[in-house]
């Protein structure tokens, strides 16, 4: 069976290491804060060639801190893509604020930047360009809009680390970057983590008050705030393996030119990769009409996929408040549609991807599809 990810395949090989890092904050028993998460988020923050790392105790909370940094809150409302997991707009609820979406681009599947003045009023705060499956978003056009409006720019960054714009790491783009450090992420703790990233000094210190109970010392607290921290047990891991992320994105960079090689002509749509994006592909997603019949025919082969997402966000059950029906978002709606994740990983061997490849053809062939 060949996975869609493979944690364990990955830990094998960086054992010795993660085990001596775990092993050194049970013998220091510093288990919040400390040296372990100031280290991860120094090299973090170099990592994305910004000036401040905080780390958080998630994804989704690295996105409500930063847009209760940006002075996001009751009212207010905040632009996004309805392709993205939910925690984009969770978070903008959790503020008390208004989700707007805006469809995607066709090819990207990320943020169509065109469609976005069209949806700014007098209560727009905020854009979040997702940068989804790990290609970067077209972030000058957003820039220029949200300079031009006075809109401040909250990346979620969960599926990017390492993505490059224009021969740029993603992570100082905006007002302010989030990250996830879920598990199965491009850089992945062992338990939930995540981080947020910005040159903004005022961001960076409002996000550290807000993580740790808005003190500003042991017992003042300057702000009422959250207990949001990033572990020493998941920083110390972080830390391990972002030694090794640049090797780890070029290895899905490798599989991902395999597939794109051999899918060729298999008559499934190939993920972009245009001039001035370079992706790290968190997931390799081909579309096809045929897409749930596919994805049979590689269970039956031994190989996983998976469907990221089925559901647009507008036509989510929780979100039904909104208002939202069928076409509102023909592009989103379409990917969602037609959108299959095959096996990524930078452990995926040649031979594994090469299998891969075949068994996706050899299934289009057989549905007709190919040529
Ligand atoms: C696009 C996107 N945004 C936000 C999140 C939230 O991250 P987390 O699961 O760490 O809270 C995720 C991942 O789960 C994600 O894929």
């Amino acid at each position: 069976m060949i996975p869609l990810v493979d944690l364990k395949a990955q830990y094998d090989l960086i054992r010795d290491e993660i085990d001596e890092a775990i092993q050194r904050v049970l013998d220091n028993t510093s288990f919040i804060g400390g040296s372990e998460v100031s280290s991860f988020e120094d090299a973090f923050a170099e990592y994305c060639g910004a000036k401040f790392a905080i780390g958080v105790s998630s994804g989704t909370e690295a996105l409500r801190l930063a847009l209760i940094a940006c002075g996001v809150g009751e009212g207010d409302e905040v632009i996004t893509s309805p392709s993205t997991f939910i925690a984009t707009v969770e978070a903008i609820a959790g503020v008390g604020a208004k989700p707007v979406f805006v469809d995607v681009d066709e090819e990207t599947n990320n943020i169509d930047p065109a469609l976005i003045e069209a949806a700014i009023t007098d209560r727009t705060k905020a854009i979040i360009p997702v940068h989804l499956y790990g290609y970067p978003v077209d972030m000058d056009p957003i820039l220029d809009i949200a300079r031009k409006h006075g809109l401040k720019v909250v990346e979620d960054a969960a599926q990017a680390h390492g993505a490059e714009y224009k021969g740029t790491r993603i992570g100082g783009f905006g007002d302010v970057a989030c990250f996830s450090f879920y598990p199965g992420k491009n850089l992945g703790a062992y338990g939930d983590a995540g981080g947020v990233v910005t040159n903004d000094e005022a961001i960076a210190d409002e996000v550290r008050l807000l993580r740790d109970h808005g003190r500003s010392d042991k017992y003042e607290h300057r702000v009422l705030g959250f207990n949001s921290r990033l572990d020493s047990l998941q920083a110390a891991i972080l830390k391990v393996k972002l030694a090794h992320m640049e090797k780890w994105t070029d290895q899905r960079r490798a599989a991902a030119a395999i597939y794109g090689e051999l899918l060729q002509d298999a008559g499934v749509r190939l993920p972009a990769e245009q001039p001035g994006f370079k992706p790290v592909y968190h997931l390799y997603v081909v579309r096809t009409p045929k897409r749930d019949e596919i994805a049979e025919a590689l269970k039956a082969a031994g190989v996983a996929s998976g469907v990221h997402y089925p559901i647009p966000l507008h036509m989510q059950p929780a979100l039904s408040y909104m208002g939202h029906s069928e076409g509102d978002f023909p592009n989103c709606e379409q990917n969602a549609r037609d959108c299959l994740s095959l096996p990524m990983y930078p452990e995926l061997t040649e031979e594994q991807a090469q299998f891969v490849a075949q068994q996706v053809k050899k299934a289009a062939a057989s549905l007709r599809i190919a040529g």
